[in-house]
C-alpha cells in the first residue's frame, strides 16, 4: 500500500519541472492526478527516499490514498508531465508486483461522462484520478516526493561549462547534464509498453521496442522516441507448436510487398492511435518515406514518437551504437559536445532535409575515433571477427554480425585527452576529402566514394546504402566551414589560455554560442590566419586545374 504516503502539501514558488521516476512495462500504469487548487508538494516513493521536492505550477489538490483508489501499488512515482502540447498534470506511476492488480484496477475505474463531448471507452493504462469532493478538500500536510528531470536551460549550461576547470571538464559537464536519466530511459520503456497495447489489439503478441538515441546511450534529455512494431515475435511463439506430419499456417492476407505490408500494417495502428488512443496527440502518417512510419505526439511522458516496423536493421544498429559508447569514455563525451555543436549552429534540426542527421554525426565521431593512433575505437570488421556462435545475426541478407561480449574487446592503449580530440576532430573533417572519399566505420579507412553524394557514409550493415544521401553541398560545405572555425578557435584557446578571463565563454561554450562562430567576420579572419596555408592552397589550386579538385570542399 505504498500510495498511501502519495498525497501533497503546499509548496508554492517553486518551479514546474518534469519527473520521470518510473518503472517499467506492463504491470505499470501512470495515473495523472486532477488538481483544482493551487499546491504542490513531494511524492514519498516506497522506499521511503526523498528526492528532490517538486513544484506545482498549475492548481492542485489531491489525495491518492491506494485504500481509497483500490491502488496497492509496489512502487510509486511521482511529478509534473508537461505534454508536448502544454499540458500540465501531476503524474504518479506506479508499479505492481501482480499484473492481475493493473486488470483489477481497470475493473474499478469508470470512463468518464464528458458532458456535450463523448469518450471513446478505450481501457488503457492511463488513468486521471480526481478528487471526489474538490469543495473539502483534505486539512493533511501530504507529501509529493519527486526527481527532477528536466534538461538545464542554455543560460545555465553556459554558466556551468564557464564555471569548468578544463575543456575536458566542459565535455564530461555536458554529458552529465543532458544525458537520459534512467528514470526517463524508463518512461521511454513504459510508453512503448502504452503503445504496445494500443497495436496488441491487432497484433495479439507484439512488442514495442525503443530503439535510436533512447537506448544507444547517445540520447538527449528531450530527444524523440523511436518505437519499433515488433511483430516477429509473434511467428517465434506459434513456431514450436506444430508437429506430426501437418504443419499448421494462418490463412493470411497476402499484400505485394514488405514494403506495402508495412505500410498497410502502420496505416492501421496509426488511426488507432489518432481515434483510440488516450493522450496520442498530431498523429501523421508518414508512409511513404523510405522507411514508412507514423509520428505523434505522447502527451502524458511528453515524447515526441516515431513508430516504425519491419525496421530491424536499425535495431541492431543501435546495439552497435550502444557498443561503441560502452568501450571508452571519452566517446559520449565527444559524440554529445559534436551533437550540441552540431544543433547549435543548426547544422541539424529536428525537421527533415538535407542537413546532416545525428545519426551520421555519430559515425563521424565513430570514424574519428577508428582513425587515431592508436585508434580509440575497433572497427567493425574486427568486432565481428570477435564474435562467437551466439552474436551470429543476418538480417534481410545482411551480415549484422558483431561481438556484444565488451569484455572481449580489448581496451584502446590511446590516452589522448578530449580536449585534444575535438579539436582535431574539427581538424580532421575540416580538411577531410570528403569529394573523393568515404566514411567506413567497418573497415575504419577512407574509401573512394562509390557516387556521387557530397558527403558519403556508408550505412555500417547495408554496405551499399549511404546513410547521409541527403546531404547537400551546401550543407556539408557550412559543417566544414564551422569545423575549421572550431578549430580555429580552440586553437586560440590555447595560445590565450594563461591570461584569458574566465568571464567570458571559453572552450566548448565559445564553439557552442551561434554569434561568435557564425560571425562573418571570424570567418575571414579564420581564412585569412594562417597565411602560409592560404599560399598553400593558392599554390595548390594553380597546380591543378582537375574537375575533382574543382567540387572539392577543401582549401576553399
Ligand atoms: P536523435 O536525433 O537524437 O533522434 O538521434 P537518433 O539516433 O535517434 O536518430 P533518428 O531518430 O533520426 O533515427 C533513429 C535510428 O534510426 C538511428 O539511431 C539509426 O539506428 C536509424 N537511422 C536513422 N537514420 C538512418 C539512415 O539514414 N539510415 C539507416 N540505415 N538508419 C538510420
Ligand atoms: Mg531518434
Amino acid at each position: 500500500g505504498l500510495l498511501a504516503s502519495l498525497p501533497l502539501c503546499a509548496q508554492r514558488s517553486q518551479v514546474l519541472r518534469p519527473i520521470h521516476r518510473l518503472l517499467s512495462c506492463p504491470r505499470t500504469v501512470a495515473a495523472e492526478i486532477k488538481r483544482e487548487e493551487q499546491s504542490s508538494g513531494s511524492v514519498e516513493t516506497g522506499d521511503g527516499a526523498v528526492s528532490s521536492v517538486c513544484s506545482v505550477a498549475a492548481t492542485h489538490r489531491g489525495r491518492g490514498k491506494g485504500e481509497e483508489t483500490g491502488i496497492a501499488g509496489e512502487r510509486v512515482a511521482c511529478g509534473h508531465g508537461r505534454g508536448a502540447f502544454g499540458n500540465r498534470g501531476l503524474y504518479a506511476v506506479v508499479e505492481f508486483c501482480q499484473k492481475e492488480s493493473v486488470t483489477s484496477l481497470q475493473n474499478g475505474t469508470r470512463t468518464p461522462s464528458m458532458g456535450t463531448e463523448a469518450a471513446i471507452p478505450f481501457r488503457s493504462r492511463v488513468f486521471n484520478l480526481k478528487t471526489k469532493n474538490p469543495s473539502n478538500p483534505t486539512s493533511e500536510q501530504s507529501r509529493v516526493q519527486c526527481s527532477i528531470h528536466a534538461p538545464p536551460s542554455s543560460k545555465k549550461l553556459l554558466e556551468l561549462l564557464c564555471y569548468a576547470e578544463s575543456i575536458d571538464d566542459q565535455l564530461n559537464t555536458l554529458l552529465k547534464e543532458l544525458q537520459l536519466t534512467e528514470e526517463n530511459t524508463k518512461l521511454r520503456y513504459l510508453t512503448c509498453s502504452l503503445i504496445e497495447d494500443i497495436a496488441a489489439a491487432y497484433f495479439l503478441d507484439c512488442t514495442v521496442r525503443p530503439f535510436g538515441s533512447s537506448v544507444n546511450s547517445f540520447g538527449k534529455l528531450g530527444c524523440d522516441l523511436d518505437m519499433f512494431l515488433d511483430l516477429d515475435e509473434i511467428g517465434k511463439f506459434s513456431a514450436n507448436k506444430t508437429s506430426g506430419n501437418f504443419l499448421m499456417e494462418f490463412q493470411v492476407k497476402n499484400v505485394p510487398s514488405e514494403r506495402i505490408a508495412t505500410q498497410k500494417i502502420l496505416s492501421v495502428i496509426g488511426e488507432c492511435l489518432d481515434h483510440f488512443g488516450p493522450g496520442c496527440v498530431g498523429v501523421q502518417k508518414i508512409l511513404n518515406a523510405r522507411c514508412p512510419l507514423v509520428r505523434f505526439s505522447h502527451q502524458a511522458s511528453g515524447f515526441q514518437c516515431d513508430l516504425t516496423t519491419n525496421n530491424r536493421i536499425a535495431l541492431k544498429s543501435s546495439e552497435l551504437l550502444y557498443i561503441y559508447g560502452a568501450l571508452d569514455s571519452r566517446v559520449r563525451a565527444l559524440v554529445f559536445s559534436i551533437r550540441c555543436w552540431a544543433r547549435a549552429h543548426s547544422l541539424t534540426s529536428s525537421i527533415p532535409g538535407s542537413w546532416i542527421t545525428n545519426f551520421s554525426l555519430t559515425m563521424m565521431v565513430i570514424f574519428f575515433l577508428q582513425r587515431r593512433s592508436p585508434p580509440i575505437l575497433p572497427t567493425l570488421d574486427s568486432l565481428k571477427t570477435l564474435a562467437d556462435a551466439e552474436d551470429k545475426c543476418v538480417i534481410e541478407g545482411h551480415n549484422c554480425t558483431f561481438v556484444r561480449d565488451l569484455n572481449k574487446i580489448k581496451p584502446s592503449g590511446n590516452t589522448e585527452t578530449l580536449e585534444l580530440l575535438l579539436k582535431e576532430f574539427f581538424e580532421y573533417f575540416g580538411n577531410f576529402a570528403f569529394n573523393k572519399n568515404s566514411i567506413n566505420i567497418r573497415q575504419g579507412r577512407e574509401q573512394n566514394k562509390p557516387e556521387s553524394s557530397p558527403l558519403h557514409i556508408q550505412n555500417p550493415f547495408e554496405t551499399s546504402l549511404n546513410i547521409s544521401k541527403n546531404v547537400s553541398q551546401s550543407q556539408l560545405q557550412k559543417f566544414v566551414d564551422l569545423a575549421r572555425e572550431s578549430a580555429w578557435i580552440l586553437n586560440q584557446e590555447d595560445k590565450d589560455r594563461p591570461s584569458s578571463s574566465r568571464s567570458q565563454p571559453w572552450g566548448l561554450a565559445a564553439l557552442l554560442m551561434p554569434s561568435v562562430v557564425n560571425s562573418a567576420s571570424l570567418a575571414k579572419r579564420v581564412r585569412k590566419k594562417p597565411a602560409s596555408e592560404r599560399i598553400k592552397s593558392l599554390l595548390e589550386s594553380i597546380k591543378s586545374s582537375s574537375p575533382e579538385n574543382a567540387t572539392s570542399t577543401n582549401g576553399k
